[in-house]
């Protein structure tokens, strides 16, 4: 334990009750997954967990930008914190991807003095020192990491998770595809891959902690070690670390290979990865998904826009028919597989017809879900400069033009589903198990849960008996909505 864990442990430790903590997050799995990480960090040094932030001593929100509209959430939050602030006293930290811009970073500074502690994404680590200095020396602090090359991260040894059955593993940090509308590299910083060898560790050990589901996490995963598995990568890093089985002479791509390993590991059910980027999806990529019987049927691939033109315009890297034929070649070699996808309409300069491709390609590929936003204006990016914006007014008319055609095909593809039995882990019991009573007097109970396919369809089913959390069970579906299909365990 460091000098600042071992502080602030002792002193948590001789306080009558334990401080309380309470985080709240915004963003992507990556967000959550820091979140965790530091619940682990502030339980390992003497804090206890609060039921809301109502009550906590420390309220800690971890922060997105990756739109405005998630930044306007935490800034609208925050009034109401400070409000809360002049009623009793508790510490208010702000970190995550938002402090990470200059001039948010500014803002929380000059014009938020009521937030004690402002940290970004590189330095989570040191929250034991940072909350020291607070807590004990009454400062107000304010640390983050500028530059471009942001610095290595120094991963938190994980002590709480939300979940039981599933959890989410980083395999990389950062992203270097600069796609020209997007914050997270500017937040992030550069790409950064862990070494294989304490992935596999990590894993295993969460395998061997009753987790049935891991998902491989990073912004762009097919591109993890660069791409390709070069082994001196490890040790450019500058840890202890073992490449397996593979011979150097061999340089098969990173994370195939790594999915190879992970699929290997005993206890585990289901691996699932996120985000693969179109432009990084190689043949060994597909190979892999169809050969690993614990990889999930399930492929989210973000399209961003349907037009060649914007695509160009977005530094995308691929076609509209780059696109639509890499979706034909997973299709054919992978049966059953759902693709689900982010896109994002009134990009600058989009037209009509720009947007047609759009649809059309939605059309085409029929996708099974999909994240869908309007273009939002990140200060700092390329597309920040552009003065061709589109109106308000359109791009609100093509959003429901678009989620009007994704919705339907969603529906179609779960109709389906109707009559059909699919396997479904249990992700967690619904509150309404009622009480049936038979023929022949006796009561026999009906449990109500909440599961996903392998494919990631989300399925509401009931069932006579009692399931845990990660477990598998088949499942006769009866009904299909947009958005889920509902049946009953067989
Ligand atoms: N690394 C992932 C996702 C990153 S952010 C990927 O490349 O797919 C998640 C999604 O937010 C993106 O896929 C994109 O659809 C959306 N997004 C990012 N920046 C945006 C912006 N400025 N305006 C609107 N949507 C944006
Ligand atoms: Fe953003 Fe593009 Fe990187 Fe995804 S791949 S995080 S959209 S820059
Ligand atoms: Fe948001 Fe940061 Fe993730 S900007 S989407 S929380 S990487």
């Amino acid at each position: 334990m460091d000098d600042f864990r071992y502080k602030i442990s002792a002193r948590n430790d001789l306080l009558e009750k334990k401080p309380s903590f309470f985080i709240r997050t915004y963003g992507c799995q990556m967000n959550e997954r820091d979140s965790e990480k530091m619940a682990g960090l502030l339980t390992q040094i003497g804090f206890a967990t609060a039921a809301s932030q109502d009550d906590a001593d420390l309220v800690l929100y971890n922060t997105c930008c990756v739109r405005e509209s998630a930044e306007d959430k935490v800034i609208g939050h925050l009034s109401y914190l400070k409000r809360l602030k002049t009623e009793r006293p508790f510490i208010l930290a702000v970190g995550g991807c938002m402090p990470q811009q200059k001039n948010i970073a500014q803002l929380l500074k000059e014009k938020h003095k009521y937030v004690d502690l402002v940290f970004g994404t590189t330095n989570r680590h040191r929250l034991p020192e940072f909350l020291w200095r607070v807590m004990e020396k009454g400062e107000r602090v304010v640390d983050i990491s500028e530059g471009d090359d942001l610095p290595e991260i120094t991963d938190i040894a994980v002590t709480t998770r939300e979940f039981s059955h599933k959890a989410g593993v980083n395999i990389m940090y950062g992203c270097d595809n600069f796609c020209s509308y997007c914050i997270v590299p500017y937040v992030r910083g550069r790409e950064r891959s862990r070494p294989m060898a304490e992935i596999l560790e990590e894993v295993r050990a969460l395998a061997s902690d009753g987790v049935k589901e891991i998902m491989l996490l990073g912004q762009n995963v097919n591109s993890y070690a660069g791409g390709i598995a070069d082994w001196s990568f490890a040790a450019r890093t500058a840890r202890p670390s073992d490449p397996g089985q593979v011979s150097n002479d061999e340089q098969p791509s990173a994370f195939p290979e790594l999915l190879r390993h992970v699929n290997e590991i005993e206890g585990l059910k289901r691996i699932r990865f996120m985000t693969s980027h179109p432009k990084d999806f190689s043949d060994e990529l597909i190979a892999a998904v169809r050969d690993c019987e614990k990889v999930c049927k399930s492929v989210h691939l973000p399209l961003q826009a349907g037009s060649s033109r914007v695509l160009a315009d977005m530094n995308r890297q691929y076609s509209k028919e780059g696109y639509i034929s890499l979706a034909e070649k997973l299709y054919a070699a992978i049966p059953g597989l759902a693709l689900t996808t982010d896109i994002i309409v009134g990009f600058p300069g989009e037209t009509e017809d720009d947007f047609e491709d759009t649809l059309d390609i939605v059309r085409n590929v029929r996708f099974a879900g999909a994240f869908t936003f309007i273009y939002s204006k990140r200060s700092g990016t390329p597309a920040a400069e552009r003065t061709d914006l589109i109106p308000r007014k359109t791009a609100n008319e093509r959003f429901d033009r678009l989620t009007a055609e994704l919705y339907s095909i969603m529906t179609e593809k779960n109709m389906q589903k109707v009559g059909h039995v699919i396997d479904v882990m249990v992700e967690e019991a619904q509150p309404n198990a009622e009480s049936i009573n038979s023929c022949k007097n006796q009561s026999s109970k009906v449990f109500s849960y909440r599961g996903r396919a392998d494919d990631h369809t989300l399925v509401h089913f009931t069932a006579e008996k009692e399931f845990l959390a990660g477990e598998i069970t088949p499942v006769r579906v009866n009904t299909a909505k947009t958005f889920y299909v509902s049946g009953s365990a067989v």
